[in-house]
């Protein structure tokens, strides 16, 4: 693969920079108390809940019960970017919020948390990602949109991994040499795929770092009619053997498409909330990471999404001087470099 013979940096995270962070367990009449007053501060101000799937399947709730909308991070963006409201609260990690605020930076865009980091963007620091597109002048950039705005701001495309895939297909078949950051595994499948030329960042996701092939070969003995869906932030291996490999939502729409009455599904264990919802019939089952009672890093669940708790979302929604210290804020000239190569993306021909 081109990237080894770059010598980059691991940019992964270490454990230490991973927050162990445990969300507090609610008794259902808690939790209905603070939907129903969510409801109302949303209404009080004129705001729109756009959430991510990997958050509080409550959340999610609330977003679809109030006019608002969860989706993966491409149809977020867009939705955001589309509504009326000028007032988003994004339910999600951070990229989600400067995504939202660069594409509207008319809007005013606030999070329950500004502390939801993601390990891709934190492992892309803008200086050394800088250095890197100035040693390749000739490569095109195309970054994940797990990335912050000044990244974003560096680079000719950005991409999800919804249409990460058939983007750099696109280039390569006009001839262009792609420079790819951050996540490995994403851009090593793509080059997998695509038979582009990449030169790969070497950043990854904490989460779907840890599902390892060799326990999801024993889980798949143990149910072997069971379909494997996976996200393309995954290792190599464990993509290798999957039934179908895609964003978030490609993953729920694959769990209505496929035949199989059960999945082994290797994504954080936010998703299983609408795979459930969705398909009350079928049987879905979280891919073995790293092990049993280790850390957040191996419990299939980002501890950044995490974050965005109902008490949480609900408190800064009470009192606006909480709300505006929760507001994503862009600089003004970064965001309009960034809004080039996110708008690109969403005009991609049916992206
Ligand atoms: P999607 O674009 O598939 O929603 O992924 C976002 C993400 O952060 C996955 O870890
Ligand atoms: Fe980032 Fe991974 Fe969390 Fe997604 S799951 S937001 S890629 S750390």
């Amino acid at each position: 693969m081109q990237s080894a013979q770059l010598n980059l940096p691991d940019y992964s995270l270490s454990p230490q920079q991973v927050p162990q962070y445990m969300p507090a367990f609610l008794e259902k009449e808690e939790r209905d108390a603070l939907k129903d007053e969510i409801v109302e501060l949303l209404a009080e101000r004129n705001a729109v809940l756009v959430a991510h799937y990997y958050v509080d399947g409550d959340v999610q709730d609330l977003a679809e019960q109030t006019g608002g909308f969860v989706s993966d991070s491409l149809e977020m963006a867009r939705f955001g970017r589309d509504h009326a409201s000028n007032t988003l609260i994004v339910a999600g990690v951070r990229f989600m919020g400067e995504t939202a605020k660069i594409l509207s930076p008319e809007k005013r865009v606030f999070m329950p948390t500004l502390e939801a980091e993601c390990s891709l963007d934190l492992g892309c620091p803008p200086d050394a990602f800088e250095a890197f597109c100035r040693a390749h002048p000739d490569r095109t950039v195309v970054v994940y949109a797990n990335t912050s705005v000044q990244v974003k701001a560096l680079s000719d495309w950005v991409v999800t991994s919804s249409v990460g895939l058939k983007i750099v297909e696109a280039l390569a078949e006009r001839g262009e040499k792609i420079l790819w950051a951050p996540d490995k595994h994403l851009g090593r499948y793509i080059q997998h795929k695509t038979g582009a030329d990449m030169l790969l960042w070497s950043g990854a996701c904490v989460v779907h770092e840890e599902f390892k092939w060799k326990a999801l070969r024993d889980v798949m003995s143990i149910y072997p009619g069971a379909g494997v869906l996976v996200h393309p932030e995954s290792p190599a291996a464990v993509i290798d053997i999957a039934d179908a490999v895609g964003s978030t939502s490609q993953i729920v729409k694959a769990a209505g498409e496929l035949p199989h009455e059960i999945f082994i599904v290797a994504t954080d264990r936010g998703l299983f909330h609408k795979l459930r919802q969705r398909y009350p019939h079928k049987r879905f089952i979280e891919a073995p990471t790293a092990g049993t009672g280790a850390t957040c890093r191996s419990c299939a669940h980002c501890p950044w999404m995490a974050m965005n708790e109902l008490q949480v979302l609900a408190h800064v929604l009470r009192d606006p001087a909480r709300l505006e210290a929760n507001e994503i804020l862009v600089d003004p000239q970064v965001g309009r470099r960034a809004m080039i190569p996110l708008e690109r993306m969403l005009n991609f021909p049916n992206s």
